[in-house]
C-alpha cells in the first residue's frame, strides 16, 4: 500500500513538500484523541520483552525516530502511536531560523538514501518549549536535540546552547548536544575536544540542575577520524555524560553504489549530509569502536542506515541500547516502526530472550 502511495504520489512531489504534507497529517493525528488512541492501541509496542531501560528512562521498545523529522516537536504523539519507542525532536536552536534556501532535500531512491542541507529550520527553543509543555494524550518518550543558531558567532556557541538547554532540558526525557550536522558552518568543528569539553560541561550543568536531572548525550558525525571518535568517547566518560549517539549524516559520497540510476547520479554531488543505506557500514563501524572503548559505561544509541529488523538486531548485538532511524521512514512508510517491533518480538521469542539486556553487546569484543 505505502509503496503504491510512495511511487504514485509522494515520489512525484518535491521531497520537502511531501515531508510537510506528512507532518501536517501527523499533527492532525496528534490532536485527534480518538484516532491517536486507536492507532496507539494497534501499533505501539506492547511486548514486555521489547522494553529497555537507559539512563533511568523506561523505553517501550529500543527503536526510535532520529532527529530531523519532527524538527519543531509538533507530532510526537502521532509518531509514538505509530510505534516509535522514542522520538528525538529537533534540532532546535535558541533562536528561530528559516534554514537554507530550497531545494535542500534530495532523494536517491536507487541507493535508498537522502541528501539534505536543511540547516536547522525551526521556530526556536521558546516555541518548541510551548509545544513540549502540553499534556500528552498518549505516552511518549521525547529526546530533545539542540544545536547552534546560525547567526550566532562561534565565540557565542556555548551561551547559545545553554539558552536552549535552559528552556528545553526540563521538558526532555533526554537532551542531545548536536555538534555533527554538516549544514551549519563551523558546527562540526565543535567536536574537537578542546571546544567540546567546555560546551558539554556548560550544558551538563543545566541538565543536572533540572528537577529530575535530565540525561545528556552528544551526537557525533561518521566522518570523524577513528582517533577522534575515541577522544570524544573518553571525554564523555570523563565528564560523566549518559551516552553517545552515532552517527549523523556523512559529507562523503564514496559509499554510494555504482548501481546508481540516472536520477541518483543527478543529485549525488549536491552539498549536504547523506543518510540511509550508504551510511550503514560506517555507522556500524563507529558503534563497534565506541563499544570497544567504553563498554557498558555509556549508553550507545546507534543510527545510520537502519532499514529493517536485521539492522536493529545487529546494532543491539554490537552494543547499542537504543537504535534510531529516519531515512527508512521515507522509503518504508508509516508502518515501518510497527513492523520492526513485531519482527523483533518474534525474533526474541525464537531466541528465548525475555530481556533485551541478554543480547545487548553480545557480539562486542
Ligand atoms: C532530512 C533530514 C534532516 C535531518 N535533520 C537532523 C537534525 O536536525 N539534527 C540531527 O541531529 N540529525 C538530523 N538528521 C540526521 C538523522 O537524525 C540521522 O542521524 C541520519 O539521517 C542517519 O540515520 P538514517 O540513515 O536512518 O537516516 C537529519 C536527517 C535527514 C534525512
Amino acid at each position: 500500500m505505502y509503496r503504491f502511495v510512495f511511487t504514485q504520489v509522494l515520489s512525484r512531489l518535491d521531497p520537502e513538500d511531501a515531508h510537510r504534507l506528512t507532518v501536517r497529517a501527523l499533527r492532525l493525528l496528534s490532536v485527534t484523541p480518538v484516532l491517536r488512541r486507536l492507532v496507539h492501541r494497534r501499533l505501539a509496542p506492547r511486548d514486555p520483552a521489547l522494553r529497555v531501560q537507559a539512563f533511568g528512562v523506561h523505553f517501550p521498545g529500543p527503536f526510535g525516530l532520529a532527529a530531523g523529522f519532527d524538527k519543531e516537536a509538533g507530532c510526537v504523539e502521532a509518531l509514538s502511536a505509530l510505534g516509535f519507542g522514542h522520538v528525538e525532536v529537533g534540532t532546535i536552536t535558541a533562536h528561530a531560523q528559516p534554514g537554507n534556501a530550497r531545494p535542500r532535500l534530495f532523494r536517491l531512491p536507487a541507493n535508498r538514501a537522502v541528501i539534505n542541507r536543511m540547516g536547522f529550520n525551526n521556530a526556536g527553543a521558546g516555541a518548541a518549549a510551548r509545544l513540549l509543555g502540553r499534556t500528552r494524550g498518549v505516552p511518549a518518550i521525547v529526546g530533545v536535540n539542540i544545536g547552534k543558531t546560525k547567526v550566532v558567532p562561534d565565540s557565542g556557541a556555548v551561551d547559545d546552547y545553554v539558552t536552549s538547554a535552559k528552556e528545553l532540558a526540563p521538558l526532555a526525557d533526554y537532551l542531545v548536544v548536536n555538534v555533527s550536522s554538516p549544514n551549519t558552518p563551523g558546527l562540526r568543528d565543535l567536536q574537537a575536544v578542546e571546544l567540546l569539553g567546555p560546551l558539554l560541561r556548560a550544558v551538563k550543568e543545566v541538565a543536572d540542575g533540572t528537577p529530575k536531572r535530565t540525561p545528556l548525550l552528544v551526537k557525533i558525525a561518521p566522518d570523524l577520524a577513528d582517533e577522534d571518535v575515541d577522544a570524544v568517547a573518553d571525554l564523555a566518560l570523563e565528564l560523566g555524560l549518559d551516552g553517545i549517539i552515532a552517527t549523523n549524516t556523512t559529507i562523503g559520497r564514496e559509499p554510494l553504489t555504482e548501481a546508481e540510476r540516472p536520477r541518483d547520479r543527478a543529485v549525488r554531488d549536491e552539498r549536504g549530509g547523506l543518510s540511509g543505506r550508504p551510511l550503514k557500514a560506517r555507522s556500524l563501524e563507529v558503534l563497534r569502536r565506541l563499544r570497544a572503548r567504553v563498554g557498558d559505561r555509556l549508553v550507545l544509541v546507534s543510527v545510520g542506515g537502519v532499514e529493517d529488523v536485521d539492522d536493529v538486531w545487529e546494532r543491539l548485538l554490537a552494543g547499542a541500547t537504543l537504535v534510531q532511524g529516519y531515512t527508512g521512514l521515507i522509503y518504508e512508510g508509516p508502518l515501518w516502526a510497527h513492523r520492526i517491533n513485531r519482527e523483533l518480538s518474534r525474533r526474541l521469542r525464537r531466541h528465548k530472550v525475555v530481556d533485551l539486556r541478554q543480547i545487548i553487546g553480545r557480539t562486542a569484543g
